[in-house]
């Protein structure tokens, strides 16, 4: 089956086309055509991601990036779609809080064929709402335009399927997936430690009560005077100042906030606040200086996420550990996870996805949507709705 994939939920414009095949235990994934195109210049004047200029782009961006995906999937030759004035009228409808999305896609439209695609998953949440709402009402458009069937998929099931993904000569599998998985979330928006006992059943075991990881990394790299994002700003520095560390070097001492409480919940707005004072009392910060407080920073964060997840996975006993999500890229936390999981509990298996699929993209969509499909978890037209704070459970 063939999927074609949308994800708009942030700073990201991402487009997959994805082969799909095999049971939601033994699943396998082509990818045809994968096109993205990211906002971050745009934000980087602003040092963060504004909702309404990011749907602004989104509406700009998604014909491009669809015809690009489209392109390299071999589908752009041949017949054109029947346009007439109900498709016209109706498209325009679906598609009347985004005008300029409607004239492009009707013009790209009358130049190509249906493509051989099954299914059209789209995200619609959580992340910022306009964003959504743009790729959402672009899938309806054309689900109606081609007659193919929607789903909805959930931005994090995304993250957390395809961290379980595995890739091998241009094949993507999921397989040998020992139940059940943990799986600590870490992004630009969410902090979560997740539980799936059963395929795409989920509990939340912990989550951020303040920041997310990810914001916390930002607003940081901020401080620091570093490009948005700073998450791997603040990576660059934290490794520079463990491969030159010389006890000449500052040495700071960060709190590790939450890490002794008995629940499995996160907060780092403290920690933030630290670095915060820190920075306000020293005045300003020599380069090493920045590159020790960097490298504090990180080891505070490692050590949290560390804590909590090695509780979760004592208390539901399970036999996979995954990372997912923008920060997983974190080469150090990735690095103590390592360690830790080998030290610790030999027993579980931990997964970490490939760089491509930490950060946002449409592949993890499709994969989800593969998997959403197989369970027959189609949603009609007028049932499907962007919602920012959608969760898992
Ligand atoms: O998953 P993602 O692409 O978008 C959201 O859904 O939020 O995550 C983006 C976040 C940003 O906060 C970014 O700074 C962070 O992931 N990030 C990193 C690294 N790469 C991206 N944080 C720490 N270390 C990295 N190497
Ligand atoms: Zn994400």
């Amino acid at each position: 089956m063939k999927i074609l994939a949308i994800e708009t939920s942030c700073d990201e414009t991402a487009i997959a086309i994805l082969e799909c095949g095999g049971g939601k235990d033994s699943a396998r994934f082509k990818i045809l055509g994968n096109a993205l195109l990211s906002q971050i210049d745009i934000h980087k004047e602003y040092g963060g991601v504004f909702p309404a200029l990011a749907k602004r782009e989104h509406v700009k961006n998604l014909v491009p990036v669809f015809s690009a995906s489209l392109e390299e999937a071999g589908f752009l030759r041949g017949n054109t779609v029947l346009l007439n004035e109900t498709l016209r009228d109706s498209l325009a409808k679906i598609l009347e809080r985004e005008m300029d999305l409607f004239e492009a896609l009707y013009a790209f439209l009358s130049q190509t064929e249906t493509p051989d695609i099954d299914a059209i998953a789209v995200t619609n949440g959580p992340g910022l709402e306009p964003a959504l709402w743009a790729g959402v009402n672009f899938a309806k458009a054309l689900a109606y335009a081609w007659g193919k069937p929607l789903i909805g998929v959930n931005h994090m099931e995304g993250h957390l399927l395809a961290a379980l993904a595995q890739t091998e000569n241009e094949d993507i599998r999921i397989e040998n997936v020992k139940l059940p998985v943990l799986a600590l979330l870490i992004s630009g928006g969410h902090t979560e430690l997740v539980l799936m006992r059963e395929w795409l059943s989920y509990q939340i075991l912990g989550a951020t009560r303040d920041d997310a990881v990810g914001e916390a990394f930002d607003k940081v790299a901020r401080m620091m005077e570093l490009p948005y994002p700073g998450g791997p700003e603040v990576s660059k520095l934290a490794e520079h100042s463990r491969s030159t560390y010389r006890t000449s070097d500052v040495r700071y001492v960060l709190p590790r906030p939450m890490i002794d409480s008995e629940n499995m919940d996160f907060s780092f707005s403290g920690l933030k606040t630290a670095v915060l004072y820190l920075i306000k009392a020293k005045g300003s910060l020599t380069d090493e200086e920045k590159e020790g407080l960097a490298r504090e920073f990180e080891d505070a964060v490692s050590d949290v996420l560390w804590a909590k997840t090695a509780k979760a996975i004592e208390e539901s006993k399970a036999k996979t550990v995954v990372m997912g999500g923008g920060v997983s890229a974190n080469i150090h936390i990735q690095r103590v996870f390592r360690e830790k999981m080998a030290q610790t509990f030999p027993d579980v298996e931990l997964r970490i996805p490939e760089k491509e699929f930490t950060t946002d993209n449409a592949i993890m969509i499709g994969i989800a949507g593969y998997l959403r499909a197989l369970a027959k978890d189609y949603v009609d037209s007028e049932n499907l709705k962007a919602n920012g704070n959608l969760s898992l459970a």
